[in-house]
C-alpha cells in the first residue's frame, strides 16, 4: 500500500488555544518532520496574520525532502498571497455543507460552485498544485458533495480533500463515503479528521485503506478543539497493520512529539498511545513477570522500535519476579526468603506511588 502523511501542526496544530510558533520554533518542527519523513507539511495560512505570512516566507525557501503547502480560503487575494510566497501547493477550502452555505456565506448551492470553480481555475492558471477541500465535506449532501468534487477536478484541482471538520464521522461511514468520492473524480482523495468523537485515527487509517491516498495529521494530534489524527497513531497503525513501503523513520516519533510538547506547552497524557510517558509501563505482578520473560507477552510492538525504553514498575501490585529483577540491576544479592520479605513490605507500602530504586535500597 502506498500512501502519504501530510503534517499540519504549522497550520491547523497552531490553532490549538494558546498555541503560537516563533519562525525558530516552525523551522525546528519543519527539520524533525523532515527527519521523520512525511511527505507533505502544510506551513501555514498567510492571510492570518503577518507574523504567519513572513514565516511561511522564510519556511517556503527551506530545501525539504517534503513537499510544501500553503493554506488558502478560495478567493483571489488568499491564492495571491500564496503564490507571492512562492507556493509549489496551494491547498484552498471553502465550506461546503448546508450549514456553511447557510450561516457562514449566505449563498444557494450554485453560487458556491461558481466560487470554487473561479478559485480553482485561477490558482490554475498560475501553475501550482491544488488540493481543494470541501470543508465540513462529512456534513454535505452527498450528491452535492460529487458535484463539488467534479467542479474542483473540472476547473483544475490537483486532489480533492475530504474534511471531517466537525469530526462526526464513524469509520464505516467513512469508508462508504471514501469510496462513494473516488468513484466520481479521477484525482487522489485526501482525508482530514477531526477528534471530536476520538477517532480521528481509526477514520484516518480506514479512509486510506478505502483508497484516499493522503491523510492530514499533526504532531501530537494538535489542532482545533480535541484536535485531529496523530501522526505518531497514523504511522503505527499504518506500518503494524499494512504493507506501508514508506520510508518514515519511527524512532524520531518520540522526539518529535516530545519537542512538540515543550514548544506548543500541550502536555501529552501520561497514557498516550505510543509518546506517552506510560505507553511501555509495565505494573501488575503477572504482567511484569510474563514480560520479563517474553516482553512480547504484554507489548503489542516493541517499544525498540521507536527507540523508547520498557520499564518496570514496582509497588503492590509487584510479585517477586519483578523485584528480583530490580535488586540483580541493582547488584544486590538475596536469598529467596529476603525477595519474600521484601516484597511482602514493598506491598505494605501505604503510598500510590511507584518505587525508586532508593527507596527500595531502604527495605533491603
Ligand atoms: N473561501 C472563500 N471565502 C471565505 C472562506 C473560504 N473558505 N471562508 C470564509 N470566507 C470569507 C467569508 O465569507 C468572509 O467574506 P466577506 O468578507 O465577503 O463577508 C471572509 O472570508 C471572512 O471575513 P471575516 O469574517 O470578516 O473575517 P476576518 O476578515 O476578520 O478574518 C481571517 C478572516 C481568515 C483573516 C481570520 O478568520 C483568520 O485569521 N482565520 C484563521 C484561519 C482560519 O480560520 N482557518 C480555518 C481553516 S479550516
Ligand atoms: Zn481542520
Amino acid at each position: 500500500m502506498k500512501v502519504a502523511l501530510l503534517d499540519s501542526t504549522l497550520r491547523e496544530g497552531e490553532q490549538s488555544p494558546n498555541v503560537s510558533f516563533t519562525t525558530a520554533q516552525k523551522i525546528k518542527i519543519v527539520n524533525a518532520l523532515d527527519a521523520f519523513g512525511v511527505e507533505y507539511i502544510e506551513i501555514g495560512h498567510p492571510a492570518v496574520s503577518e507574523d504567519i505570512k513572513k514565516s511561511i516566507s522564510v519556511i517556503s525557501k527551506l530545501e525539504t525532502r517534503a513537499e510544501k503547502i500553503i493554506h488558502s480560503r478560495a478567493l483571489k487575494s488568499d491564492i495571491d498571497d500564496a503564490l507571492l510566497l512562492d507556493a509549489t501547493w496551494i491547498g484552498i477550502f471553502f465550506g461546503t455543507s448546508d450549514i456553511s452555505l447557510k450561516y457562514k456565506f449566505g449563498i444557494s448551492h450554485q453560487t458556491a460552485l461558481k466560487k470554487i470553480k473561479y478559485a480553482v481555475n485561477y490558482a490554475k492558471d498560475n501553475n501550482v498544485k491544488i488540493r481543494f477541500t470541501a470543508e465540513d465535506a462529512t456534513r454535505t449532501d452527498l450528491s452535492f458533495l460529487i458535484e463539488v468534487a467534479q467542479i474542483a477536478e473540472e476547473a483544475g484541482a490537483d486532489r480533492f480533500s475530504i474534511a471531517d471538520t466537525v469530526g462526526i464521522l464513524t469509520p464505516d461511514k467513512t469508508s462508504l463515503l471514501v469510496n462513494k468520492i473516488k468513484d466520481a473524480i479521477n484525482i487522489p482523495v485526501h482525508i482530514h479528521c477531526h477528534n471530536d468523537l476520538g477517532l480521528a485515527t481509526a477514520n484516518s487509517v480506514i479512509a486510506l485503506k478505502s483508497g484516499a491516498t493522503v491523510a492530514d495529521v499533526s504532531i501530537n494530534g494538535l489542532g482545533e478543539r480535541s484536535g485531529i489524527a496523530s501522526l505518531a497513531e497514523v504511522a503505527m497503525i499504518l506500518k503494524l497493520h499494512f504493507n506501508i513501503i514508506n520510508k518514515w523513520n519511527l524512532g524520531e516519533l518520540i522526539k518529535l512529539s516530545e519537542e512538540l510538547a515543550l514548544i506548543s506547552g500541550i502536555p501529552n497524557r501520561l497514557n498516550q498511545p505510543i509518546v506517552g510517558k506510560y505507553a511501555f509501563t509495565h505494573k501488575a505482578g503477572l504482567h511484569t513477570k510474563a514480560v520479563l520473560k517474553y516482553p512480547n507477552s504484554y507489548e503489542g510492538y516493541p517499544p525498540e522500535m521507536i527507540n523508547q525504553n520498557r520499564e518496570i514498575i514496582l509497588d503492590k501490585f509487584s510479585g517477586k519476579d519483578a523485584v528480583a529483577d530490580r535488586l540483580n540491576k541493582l547488584n544486590i544479592h538475596y536469598s529467596s526468603e529476603q525477595l519474600n520479605k521484601i516484597t511482602n513490605n514493598i506491598k505494605r507500602k501505604r503510598s500510590s506511588k511507584s518505587l525508586s530504586d532508593i527507596e527500595l535500597l531502604s527495605f533491603v
